[in-house]
């Protein structure tokens, strides 16, 4: 603890000593984990603060896993920011940041995990093997922190129903917490990929979550059926000049099914790409 009340927070690169760390800590401590590839935000650092008001003990960790990219130039790009990502994590009172390499991750190679029926479709039908290396790597670092809590953002809406479906069956002490999306004053959801935005891209996404927020809107107004609301958000987000429209689909609750129709809880999902750059965003309908 520094004199300003500001904890320390410890950096690991090597797993051995980090799990020999935990195992000093743990003792009847909460353990809250939120797994993060970096290059962190206010998305994130909203997970850490929630995780710092429920947890005694707050873990990051930082790893790009190359098993959910589905190219190696959006590998490779991806932005690595350690030293930022760490003075982040210091300033919000993560107690420690993991960081591992593949090698020390992975000691003896990747072997892919099988998911389940909700990777199929949605990001998993775009996107090939995406969520089999989302899980698979979860499924380590759960198996190295063995936490209490995992924290993870309600932007990747479909991410946390595929790791809550591997988790449950691999990881079942562990209570996932959902949280919510933060976004820019625009209303864009904070991402990591933003950055690769053009300035006219980056000024035409908010079109995104304005499309999603009519879609609400309009349910409010007492519109129920699903393919209405996606014919208005379809017509809203032709607005972005050369964007592709992956998908809009109204979910049933946090479940992936489609929404009959439209109810209190349901969800939202838009996946469109601007400047080569896939952007994913969701909103729930709820009652004011
Ligand atoms: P990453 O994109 O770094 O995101 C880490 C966590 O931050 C995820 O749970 C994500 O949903 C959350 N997050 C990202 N942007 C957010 C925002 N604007 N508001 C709230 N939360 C946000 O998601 C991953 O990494 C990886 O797939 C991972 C789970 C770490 C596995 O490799």
């Amino acid at each position: 603890m520094h004199d300003n009340g500001q904890m320390t927070t410890t950096l690991f690169t090597d797993t051995q000593r980090f799990a020999d760390w935990l195992t000093t800590k743990r003792n009847n401590n909460i353990v809250g984990f939120v797994p993060t590839m970096g290059a962190l935000h206010e998305g994130h650092s909203s997970l850490f603060d929630l995780a710092r008001s429920q947890c005694d003990l707050v873990v990051a960790s930082i790893y790009v896993n190359n098993l959910q990219f589905n190219s190696s130039s959006d590998y490779d790009r991806y932005p690595r920011t350690l030293d930022e990502d760490v003075l982040v994590c210091q300033s919000r009172n993560v107690d420690a940041v993991w960081a591992p390499s593949q090698h020390d991750l992975f000691p003896d190679g990747q072997q892919l995990l099988t998911t389940s029926e909700n990777a199929l479709e949605y990001e998993g039908r775009d996107r090939p093997g995406h969520f089999a290396g989302v899980a698979t790597v979860v499924d380590r670092l759960l198996s190295i922190v063995h936490p209490d809590r995992m924290f993870l953002g309600a932007k990747d809406h479909q991410q946390i129903s595929v790791i809550a479906s591997m988790s449950s069956q691999l990881h079942p002490h562990v209570n996932i917490v959902r949280c919510p999306t933060v976004r820019e004053h625009d209303g864009l959801a904070m991402s990591s990929r933003n950055r690769f935005l053009t300035q006219s891209g980056r000024s035409q996404a908010p079109i995104i979550s304005l499309a999603l927020q009519h879609m609400v809107d309009t349910w409010r107004t007492g519109e129920t059926e699903p393919t209405r609301l996606i014919a208005q958000a379809t017509s809203d987000l032709q607005q972005i000049n050369g964007a592709t429209v992956h998908y809009i689909a109204v979910l049933d609750g946090n479940e992936l099914q489609q929404s009959k129709s439209v109810k209190h809880g349901d969800t939202a999902i838009i996946a469109v790409t601007i400047d080569n750059v896939r952007l994913i965003d969701n909103m729930k309908f709820v009652n004011v």
